[in-house]
């Protein structure tokens, strides 16, 4: 019960790593609120974990995110952990990248991550009991690949802003921080797979079965190898840790 009493807000919950984050942090004693775009799949979510809540969010809308913020703050007086998850993923080579596909990842995975932390660190720094807000970043933050250009671009903003952000706010006692997942099964990978079969000409399932070989602990991850570095981080083990991006990635990105 590492999390007792602590109240969280999970963007992007409803299904994947959001939501086994939501689980593992619920089994720690936290209340959750699982914030999601798709909020049949959040309330779905919600209702097989004690004391969750769901909460309709587009991290793309300024007044979406205003609201959702202030519905959990409302119901349970204030928000301890931010875990900035939602996100999406499209790939392509350069030359046919559109502006609409530009747009709307750096709309989803950037700004939705600046205003989200924005809106919940004013209620951190006016309640001034400090806080602790996790970014969801990837191993494709720190590298460039060749169909992937936008995304692993939206993933290297995420790292660069948790620097800004976690030497910014930790004068406030808010410890800002990142996770870089390899490559983790689940609904998500499923679509990109599909993109790759497309985009390499592959049948479908290989792409899958070819990254999962090629990490050296032998296989993809799962959400579930993720969530020891997510209970960690919310901790106050943690205090001392600013501005820093883990890599939780079976050894993926060093190789
Ligand atoms: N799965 C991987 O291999 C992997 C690897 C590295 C990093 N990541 C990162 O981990 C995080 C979670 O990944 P996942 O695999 O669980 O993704 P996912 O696609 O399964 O889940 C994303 C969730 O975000 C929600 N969402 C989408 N747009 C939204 C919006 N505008 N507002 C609010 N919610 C929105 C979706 O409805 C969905 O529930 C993402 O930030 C992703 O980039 C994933």
């Amino acid at each position: 019960m590492r999390l007792q009493g602590k109240r969280a807000l999970i963007t992007g919950a409803a299904r994947g790593i959001g939501l086994a984050f939501a689980e593992a942090y619920t089994r720690e004693g936290a209340r959750v609120a699982i914030a999601d775009i798709n909020i049949d799949r959040a309330r779905e979510a919600a209702a097989n974990l004690p004391g969750a809540m769901a909460v309709q969010m587009d991290v793309t809308r300024q007044d979406s995110i205003e609201a959702a913020v202030a519905e959990v703050e409302n119901a349970w007086g204030g928000i301890d952990i931010l875990v900035n998850n939602a996100a999406l993923f499209e790939a392509a080579p350069i030359v046919e990248i559109t502006r609409a596909s530009f747009d709307k990842l750096f709309a989803v995975n950037v700004a939705g991550v600046f205003f989200t932390t924005q809106a919940v660190a004013k209620g951190m720094i006016a309640r001034g009991q400090g806080g602790k807000i996790i970014n969801m970043a990837s191993q494709a933050g720190r590298r460039g690949e060749p169909f992937v250009a936008v995304y692993c671009a939206t993933k290297a903003a995420v790292i660069s802003f948790t620097q800004s952000a976690g030497l910014n706010l930790i004068r406030h006692g808010i410890n800002v921080n990142a996770i870089a997942p390899g490559v983790v099964d689940g609904e998500h990978w499923d679509g990109v797979d599909a993109e790759f079969a497309r985009l390499e000409n592959r049948p479908l399932g290989e792409k899958k079965r070819l990254v999962g070989e090629s990490v050296p602990f032998g296989r993809m991850g799962t959400a579930d190898d993720l969530t020891g570095m997510a209970i960690f981080l919310a901790t106050p083990e943690a205090d001392y840790i600013v501005a820093q991006t883990y890599g939780v990635d079976g050894g993926n990105w060093m190789a």
